[in-house]
């Protein structure tokens, strides 16, 4: 097991997240932290921090020793005021949530984010978790002869995949539609290996998402279409997962090529108020760490 110096990690489950612990994120943090932060993140694919009361400003502090953080244009949500690298993620009675299908954010890019950071700004009393899935332990759970025939596959990922469902119509019409056709026209379809090795831990991770993973290439349509069902629901066995109860403070940050992540609607008509930024590139792990053993 790995030896933390500085804070304390508790794995969540087996097989995905873990709960950091002993660390104040209003505070300024050391470089000797933040590696073991990533090193736990490395590990657990997710982790999260009860009980942060940071601001946006703070968030975005914190996020910077793990990476260049994405400068968003306004799309499916609102930028914050003040520090346009958060997201403003706001679900109400006039909003209903429709982020309720497992993804990883920005498989549809040609260079997708390394981590997403979410903050719990205004939870609902009830209900809203998020589901989050290890890639890692999900390609493992894969009988060796589905691991023979997906081992070198390459996949289409494509922004249009989920953007163009009725539910997400709404964001076409109104004050997001002039980004929602900007980040289609950034964003074609692009490829990726299905199974990379993570570059840090060397894993294999299977990565698929049902929201845009649109096709396997090597496979005719009908296969390809029949893997995308097979492989959305491996990916949904509970036994890959780890499912996250937020409290106001909450903040969960996660390796994009390692896990997927789901946000239950059940909360709906209630307000859900979330602070979401994404660190474009992985400085701790270029600089060469190594992952907890
Ligand atoms: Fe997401």
């Amino acid at each position: 097991m790995q030896d933390y110096a500085h804070i304390t990690v508790e794995p969540a489950s087996r097989n995905c997240g873990a709960f950091i612990a002993g660390i104040d994120l209003k505070k300024p943090i050391t470089e000797a932290v933040c590696r073991e932060i990533h090193a736990a993140l490395m590990r657990h694919q997710v982790v999260f921090f009860r009980d942060q009361d940071v601001t946006p400003l703070e968030q975005t502090t914190f996020a910077r020793h793990f990476g260049p953080l994405r400068i968003k244009h306004r799309s499916a949500f609102e930028l914050h005021d003040d520090t346009p690298e958060v997201s403003v993620i706001v679900n109400d009675r006039a909003h209903p949530p429709y982020i309720d299908h497992y993804h990883a954010d920005g498989m549809f890019r040609a260079e997708p984010e390394f981590a997403s950071m979410l903050k719990a700004e205004a939870p609902p009393a009830m209900g809203g978790d998020t589901i989050f899935v290890s890639l890692t332990a999900a390609w493992n759970g894969l009988s060796d002869a589905l691991r023979a025939t997906l081992d070198d596959k390459i996949a289409v990922y494509d922004f249009m995949k989920l953007h163009s469902t009725p539910e997400k119509a709404r964001n076409w019409t109104g004050p997001s539609r002039e980004g929602m056709i900007k980040s289609r026209d950034e964003n074609p379809p692009v490829q990726h290996p299905l199974v990379p090795k993570h570059p840090v831990t060397g894993e294999r991770c299977l990565y698929f998402s049902e929201s845009f993973t649109a096709s396997i290439l090597g496979l005719n349509k009908y296969e390809s279409e029949a893997m995308h069902a097979l492989l959305t629901r491996h990916c949904a066995k509970p036994e890959f997962q780890y499912r996250l109860q937020w409290r106001k403070g909450t903040i969960a940050m996660w390796d994009n090529l390692s896990s997927l992540h789901y946000a239950v609607a059940d909360y709906w008509p209630d307000t859900r108020i979330m602070h979401r930024l994404t660190i474009l590139k992985d400085a701790i792990g270029m600089k060469g760490a190594v992952a907890a053993e």
